[in-house]
């Protein structure tokens, strides 16, 4: 079976609910774009990629199934409305701000051109919206190809033969129309006989390495084993010959033009410890999620997230003997009282960073430690 974490034909999108997994696989509808704002707030579905292409593809689902008008520039003001609208649901990730941009462009042309009418806007946004989600699933492939070969040609234990990685949060299937990024290279370098296994932290507060990173690994049969944020400085540490890491692969949810990137709270920590193991560290991400127009880390809004998802943990009761997948509970992990800082994302800066894998090739800095992250996107139509 093939872990989706978007289900969608014309006229219809479903979500796995990501706050029902490990325990549970189970769907959502979504109609309308309201839906969407609301699933992405809750984290029903995360992950800078599939932020984007759930926003999309609702307001395409919304726009098939209503009754449209038949004027072209009412119909572009609708969409560009709900897009401004779509956009204030979390924003670090920049994938979301970027689709919404270029699906202003396609509904502006739309109408632009000469007795346009109502259905070419709404069939233009549809096309559009709808390409989002299939390219997304073949960036990601080429992600994962370009970062697999990096790691065996750049890495001492690459060079040697299988390598061990550590990974952070979630960035596979779940977080993506398909695959992966971060998650993607681990997937490759399994699938082509050079991955001997791989780690991911538990991503404390809200778990997506225990609860979603695990759930994959364990469902592609990749072996792995779950380490607790804090374990990460001692497994570096450690020689053995599976616990040797060749590099740390994350994802991303900004990357400013200096390379400087924003991902899941405690990937900086990631960055230098790796640094201080002479381990390298990679952010693995497509173009989508570079962003020339902020120009450092400086420059990103990190959300905040409410208290109670450190405070407190939900999952279905254990009896000490087994699960009862029925009974969901929330208990509390912390003083009553007690103030909380929440930050969901932290910048690391670009110095950490040996390289970013994108799905045209992976870009390292040159002599002066500069990226030029700007010459991946030349040739591109408008950007
Ligand atoms: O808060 P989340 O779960 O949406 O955060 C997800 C991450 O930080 C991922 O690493 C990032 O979005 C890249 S997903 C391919």
């Amino acid at each position: 079976m093939v872990l989706q974490a978007i289900k969608y034909s014309r006229g219809q999108l479903d979500i796995l609910d990501q706050l029902k997994l490990p325990h549970a696989e189970e769907y959502d509808h979504i109609y309308s774009s309201t839906d969407a704002w609301h699933a992405i707030k809750e984290m029903r579905t995360r992950g800078a990629p599939a932020i984007a292409i759930v926003a999309a593809l609702a307001l395409a689902v919304e726009l098939v199934n209503m009754k449209l008008s038949p004027v072209a520039e009412e119909v572009k003001a609708f969409i560009v409305e709900k897009l401004d609208y779509l956009v204030t649901s979390r924003p670090t990730a920049v994938n979301l701000a970027d689709a919404a941009k270029k699906l202003k462009k396609t509904v502006e042309d739309a109408a632009g051109k000469q007795s346009a009418n109502g259905e070419d806007v709404r069939e233009a946004y549809v096309k559009a919206a709808e390409k989002m989600l299939v390219d997304d699933v073949s960036d990601n492939e080429n992600i994962g190809k370009h970062g697999a070969e990096w790691v065996v040609k750049n890495t001492e234990a690459g060079k040697q033969g299988p390598v061990s990685m550590l990974t952070h949060c979630n960035t596979g299937s779940l977080a993506t129309a398909g695959y992966g990024t971060a998650l993607g290279v681990i997937r490759s370098l399994h699938s082509n006989g050079s991955l001997k296994h791989a780690f991911c932290t538990e991503t404390r507060p809200y778990n997506q390495g225990s609860r979603l990173t695990a759930f994959e690994l364990v469902h592609d049969n990749i072996p792995a084993t779950l380490i607790t944020d804090s374990m990460a400085a001692a497994l570096l540490r450690l020689k053995g010959s599976s616990e040797n890491i060749a590099a740390i692969v994350v994802g991303a949810d900004r990357v400013a033009a200096n390379g400087d990137t924003a991902n899941k709270i405690g990937t900086y920590q990631l960055a230098f410890l790796a640094r201080g193991h002479g381990v390298k560290f990679l952010v693995a991400a497509p173009r989508t999620t570079i962003d020339l127009d902020t120009k450092s880390g400086d420059d990103i809004v990190i959300e905040e997230r409410p208290g109670k998802e450190v405070t407190m943990v939900k999952g279905p009761r254990h009896d000490g003997v087994s699960l009862d997948l029925n009974v969901v509970e929330t208990v509390s992990i912390a003083a009553n009282g007690i103030n909380v800082w929440n930050p969901a994302f932290d910048v690391t800066p670009h110095e950490l960073i040996d390289g970013i894998i994108t799905e045209v090739g992976v870009v390292e800095k040159d002599s002066d430690g500069v990226f030029h992250l700007d010459e991946i996107f030349k040739g591109d139509d408008g950007t």
